[in-house]
């Protein structure tokens, strides 16, 4: 045993040793980070940039980029306390028991571990004089070209120790200019594209609002690096953080023109106390560095997600019938079993009830009362749940039902019972949004009643197989009567706590399909969709404002994720432009069937079964985005196979102008030898294609570069059109 730990504890030490100068080296195919630790016996970043291949003495990154003359003269520190030289913004801070806010750490050791899909490398620094020790992780995904890095920080000391703030990551990046693109939000408009040149000084991406953490601001940033950023071409740093919550990206450019990006937790209003020998794990930052483009950082992130962080990334997802915008809280057991039907006959796999089932002492006639009781409403529904999900399975449709499990009206049996569960501050008057409260899911008693939420459905109707999770209000009321005296752990242990509550829901029901949705896209994180089979994007279903909003998700998310519904939002817009938007996404529905045109409702049963003919083509991660909402009163992307043998374009006329020049759209990601058959699909009952192209065959090649006329002058009109290689 000892003989085999020896062998051990030197094969680690060899990994440790196998660079020279001490010199570590992060990397995938295509992109390298180099970290060295210096004289002083710390760690510093020497290199982040494309890889460069057939180097076996990595001292040549001994920087010749660096030599400039630092005012900072020791270097780019990996992971900078705020310590005995800090001039510019640290990504961590912590204050000893004895009052000490100063750190300094050196670097202990490091392995370099194989894990399934990835490499993990581990890194240990620790301060020589407090006993503070901080881990950092890097997990490089060869393949995917997406590095996710996190840090670990602990310590053992007596008294109380604080952390002000406990970034991620670190990232330093000298160039002769940066733009950084942004994701601006709001309810109903989520993902709001907006692009700026960095110059001297700060810029911070932030979200203070715990819950509904990206309701204002979205998780995401772009930075091009030497040139704004653009699709196909150049260097763009793609990064966001898996974080259901706070969540803070600072972008700082130094005297000599150096760019600092730190990500990870917002620490604003969260000073976190951090127990003796508790382990405190940063959220994992991820990004990719592409140089060809935003186009190019898309597909890893999608190809990777699908592969490993998306809940059920493999699995198929289904098509549905929501009732919210045709019902709202208006309906009962029988109308509510006529829609099953519906769902049935427009031909999706599954009915999805969403808010209103619930509260008998205050029933959820409207948003003002009910909230945080789960029965549901007898008079309503005097078969409960079961029955519903028997008419929807009688009828040959699952069933899915929503929650908002983290959230209470005042006005509930659950607020009257349990006073102390909710977020509220004492001696301040209360502020709603939606007339609702969040519960304290730092309290362990929470989180088994959250729990219990999906259990209970789940064991009364093992048959349900969707469920919506909603969170419509942010924290407005931050204080903890669980957290007592910690009251700056309260954002950070909110997030924990909801994490703890999804791991227990997964491990029970692994195949349970979920959505997060948090009024609208104000929830949408890589770590979320973890436990998440898929998100809802936005309230706002316009399907102009849509082409907006997927555009903003398919820079980091896959088309499996991303729910799609067609509805009434719009109505200047055809049925068949709002499906054809939908159509490129996870298909859904929220409409009234019965208001619906005959033609128009044959459309749609059409079009599902075209839908699931090609889901493969639809939920592939090799996404093209051709021509942008943003530069045209157009959109075009396209969708193509693994192995290049099946395409979609999609192709959409918002507003075009009078007299506009329309030229042919470029396809990209075919294979140039081959031929495509060209065909547009999901035409309306007797309609012909006005496409030239239909019906022909093109090389792959003509394709690319000479293009098809698929884009036109008419006002709200789209083609969606299938390339099959003969
Ligand atoms: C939020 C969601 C909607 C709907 C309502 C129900 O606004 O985004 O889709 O579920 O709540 O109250």
């Amino acid at each position: 045993m000892k003989k085999s730990m020896a062998v051990l504890a030197t094969l680690l030490l060899m990994a440790a040793c196998a660079y020279a100068k001490n010199e570590i080296s992060i990397q995938t195919k295509q992109t390298q980070l180099v970290l060295q630790v210096k004289d002083d016996g710390r760690l510093y970043q020497t290199y982040l940039g494309e890889r460069i291949e057939g180097v076996s003495d990595l001292s040549v990154f001994d920087m010749p980029r660096l030599r400039r003359s630092h005012t900072l003269s020791r270097g780019f520190e990996t992971y900078p306390v705020l310590g005995t030289e800090d001039f510019f913004e640290q990504a961590l801070e912590i204050q000893h028991a004895d009052g000490n806010p100063t750190s300094v750490l050196k670097y202990v050791s490091h392995e370099q571990l194989a894990r399934e899909g990835y490499t993990e490398t581990i890194i240990r620094l620790r301060d020589e004089v407090y006993p503070l020790s901080v881990t950092l992780h890097y997990a490089a995904y060869p393949d995917y070209d997406v590095i996710r890095q996190w840090s670990e920080i602990q310590h053992d000391e007596k008294g109380k120790v604080y952390l002000g703030r406990y970034y991620s990551s670190m990232l330093y990046f000298e160039e002769d200019s940066y733009f950084l693109t942004e994701f601006a939000s709001n309810h109903s408009k989520e993902m709001q594209m907006l692009s700026q040149q960095l110059l001297f000084g700060k810029k911070i991406i932030d979200s203070r609002l715990g819950t509904r953490a990206a309701m204002f601001a979205q998780p995401f940033f772009e930075v091009g690096l030497g040139g704004p950023v653009r699709e196909e071409e150049g260097t763009v740093l793609m990064g966001t953080l898996g974080w259901t919550g706070n969540f803070r990206f600072t972008f700082e450019i130094d005297n000599n023109g150096a760019l600092r990006i730190l990500s990870g937790i917002n620490p604003d209003a969260s000073r976190y106390l951090l127990a003796r020998g508790n382990v405190f794990r940063t959220p994992d930052f991820y990004f990719t560095l592409s140089n060809r483009g935003l186009g190019e950082g898309s597909r890893r992130f999608q190809r990777w997600m699908l592969r490993h962080q998306l809940h059920m990334g493999s699995a198929d997802r289904m098509t549905l019938l929501n009732n919210w915008e045709n019902t709202h809280f208006d309906f009962n057991e029988q109308s509510l079993g006529a829609l099953c039907g519906e769902a049935k006959s427009l031909g999706v796999d599954l009915f999805l009830l969403d808010d209103g089932w619930f509260g008998n002492k205050y029933p959820r006639s409207n948003d003002k009362a009910g909230l945080g009781d789960w029965e549901p409403t007898r008079e309503k529904l005097p078969g409960g749940v079961p029955a519903l999900v028997r008419a929807a399975n009688e009828q040959g449709v699952e069933f899915g039902i929503w929650i908002e499990p983290e959230m209470v009206n005042p006005k509930s049996e659950l607020a009257e019972k349990h006073p102390d569960w909710l977020l509220r501050l004492p001696e301040r008057d209360t502020y709603y949004q939606r007339n609702q409260l969040v519960l304290d899911l730092t309290n362990p008693e929470v989180q088994d009643f959250v729990f219990g939420i999906v259990d209970h459905l789940m064991q009364e109707n093992p048959r349900l197989k969707f469920f919506k999770w909603d969170a419509n209000s942010p924290i407005t009321n931050a204080y903890s009567t669980f957290e007592k005296d910690r009251q700056g752990n309260l954002f950070v242990d909110y997030v924990n706590g909801l994490y703890s509550v999804l791991q227990r829901i997964q491990q029970k029901y692994p195949q349970l399909y979920m959505m997060m949705c948090s009024g609208g896209g104000g929830r949408s994180d890589f770590e979320g969709l973890r436990y998440f089979t898929e998100f809802w994007l936005s309230d706002n279903t316009d399907p102009v404002e849509r082409l907006f909003i997927q555009w903003g998700y398919s820079q980091f998310m896959p088309s499996k994720a991303m729910c799609a519904h067609v509805t009434n939002w719009n109505r200047q817009a055809s049925v068949k432009f709002r499906l054809d938007v939908a159509f490129s996404c996870k298909l859904g529905f929220d409409i009234s069937l019965k208001d619906m045109a005959a033609s128009d409702l044959k459309y749609c049963q059409q079009a599902i079964a075209e839908y699931n003919r090609l889901k493969p083509v639809i939920f592939s991660p090799d996404l093209y985005r051709l021509v942008s909402p943003y530069d045209t009163p157009h959109c075009a992307l396209m969708r193509v196979t693994e192995d290049r043998g099946h395409a979609l374009l999609f192709a959409y006329d918002t507003h075009p102008r009078y007299g506009e020049a329309i030229v042919p759209t470029r396809l990209r990601g075919l294979d140039p030898q081959s031929r495509y058959r060209v065909r547009e699909i999901c035409l309306m009952e007797g309609q012909k294609s006005n496409l030239a192209c239909h019906g022909k065959v093109y090389s792959g090649d003509y394709l690319m570069k000479a293009g098809l006329m698929v884009l036109g002058r008419g006002k709200l009109t789209s083609h969606i059109i299938e390339l099959t290689k003969e």
